[in-house]
């Protein structure tokens, strides 16, 4: 007990006194990492797809993978994560609503992909179609090349 009080006091600490900076950086990082596992598991998808793998029965795992994490785009985007090291462009914030309309876009287009997992490949094919014209949908207008 002594010793996590220790190392809990520490981690405060440190978090003290970096605070403006690296609040910031965490949010962008931690955004970039959840982007980073979203498409981790397209490219998954990708491989299985286009039968460069046998791997077929993983399609649940990696359209479960994607739909949990879709809907935590509500909250990787905070207002003041748009400067530092990211490619969030401003209009996230500026043209709030439209952005909204994106993201919810594909928060469905990812349940629609983890309902087709299991089922015939056509229709998984096309909800996986579906779900990366989402992608790009938001990436071409709100994240800089
Ligand atoms: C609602 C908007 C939106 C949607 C939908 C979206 N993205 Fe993104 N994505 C972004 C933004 C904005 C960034 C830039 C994040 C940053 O640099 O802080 C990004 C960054 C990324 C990155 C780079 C992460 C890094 O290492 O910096 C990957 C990979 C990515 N997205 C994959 C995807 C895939 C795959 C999909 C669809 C399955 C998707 N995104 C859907 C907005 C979106």
């Amino acid at each position: 007990m002594k010793h996590a009080a220790v190392v809990g006091a520490m981690i405060l600490t440190m978090g003290t006194l970096a605070a403006p900076a690296q609040a910031n950086d965490g949010a962008i990082q931690y955004r970039q990492a959840v982007f980073q596992a979203i498409g981790g598991h397209m490219t998954a998808l990708v491989r299985i797809v286009r039968r460069e793998v046998a791997h077929t029965d993983d399609i649940t795992v990696h359209a479960n993978g994607i739909a949990d994490l879709a809907p935590l785009t509500v909250h990787i985007f905070p207002e003041g994560s748009g400067e530092g090291r990211t490619d969030a462009l401003p209009a996230i914030w500026r043209n709030a609503d439209d952005f909204a309309r994106r993201r919810e876009a594909f928060v469905e287009a990812a349940e629609g992909l983890r309902a087709a997992a299991g089922g015939p490949m056509g229709e998984f094919v096309g909800a996986f179609q579906t779900l990366g014209g989402t992608c790009s949908g938001c990436h071409d207008n709100f994240r800089a090349d």
